[in-house]
């Protein structure tokens, strides 16, 4: 090689083309024509479930075992990631954390640890299907070798922002909900279904002081669920966050005490609450 071919070389390995390269990414006028690609589906065949730390784990063997026999039931036909919300411990620990003065960023990992624990419940539960808690870290990187050599995962619900939780609420802003959302839509998953205690989505809480006036809301969205005001079954960042979704069009949140209830929503059947996301796939 000549010297001159070499000193191009290390020229042209010092500057690294990049269409970014030279201009600020806050000005979405000159990041569009790069960055206004849509992005990929990861795991296009994957079904996400999260299952419901107060109103499924929280009652123990009654509520978890006919779920757990229903999931099993589902493997041959659908490939899952499950996902544990939270449940009365990290409600205790807010109440003790909270009197103490502890701020949200202590407050967050340590609920997000509660979630982790209703995981490896479940994990235990469907080991004789292959099935295994793993941590974000695997649901991050090795996700798909996982589900080939097991039809499901389970992980915990909570997104990690831990200690960097936002500090606009005292009790963590993005719980189990999100977290699911998030992760369903990032790897492009052909569903989430959020499964709890309730039918689905009222006008205001079924099991409150006014559930006589309670109107089930079979299909909604998220900008009017955002406006609604009172107690949801959900928390209101998954709302946001659905108001920017990439993949993830609907999202069913259904009754997990029923039987068949997560069958038939895996199925595509509308059988609880639809809310509509901001994403358009077509
Ligand atoms: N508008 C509403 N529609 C339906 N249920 C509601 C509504 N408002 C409050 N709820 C209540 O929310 C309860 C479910 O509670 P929550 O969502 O906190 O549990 P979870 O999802 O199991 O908890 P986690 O998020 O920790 O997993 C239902 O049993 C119901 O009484
Ligand atoms: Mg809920």
């Amino acid at each position: 090689m000549s010297d001159n071919a070499m000193s191009d070389t290390a020229n042209s390995i010092k500057h690294v083309a990049s269409p970014l390269a030279r201009q600020t990414l806050l000005d979405s006028d000159l990041t569009r024509p790069v960055a206004g690609v849509r992005p990929i589906r990861l795991l296009p065949w994957l079904q996400v479930v999260k299952i419901g730390g107060r109103s499924i784990m929280d009652r123990g063997a009654d509520a978890i075992l006919p779920i757990v026999d229903e999931i099993r039931s589902l493997l041959p036909e659908h490939r899952l990631l499950i996902l544990t919300g939270a449940g009365i411990r990290a409600r205790h620990l807010y109440g003790v954390g909270l009197d103490l003065g502890l701020p949200v960023g202590s407050l967050a990992p340590l609920a997000a640890t509660e979630a982790g624990q209703n995981g490896h419940i479940l994990g235990a539960l469907l080991a004789p299907d292959g099935v295994s808690y793993v941590e974000h870290e695997t649901i991050a990187s090795q996700l798909a070798i996982h589900l080939s050599a097991a039809r499901a995962v389970v992980g915990s619900a909570f997104p990690p922002y831990h200690h960097h939780e936002f500090p606009g609420a005292r009790i963590p802003t993005h719980r189990a909900d999100t977290g699911a959302f998030l992760l369903a839509d990032a790897l492009g998953a052909a569903g989430l279904t959020i499964v709890e205690d309730v039918d689905g989505v009222y006008s205001t809480d079924p099991n409150g002081p006014d559930a006589d006036k309670a109107e089930l809301l079979r299909e909604t969205n998220a900008a009017d669920l955002a406006a609604l005001e009172g107690t949801l079954p959900v928390d209101r960042a998954l709302l946001e966050v659905m108001g920017n979704a990439r993949h993830l069009e609907r999202v069913q949140l259904v009754n997990g005490l029923v039987p068949g209830r997560l069958t038939a929503a895996l199925r595509g059947e509308h059988v609880g609450t639809i809310i509509r996301t901001g994403a358009r796939t077509n």
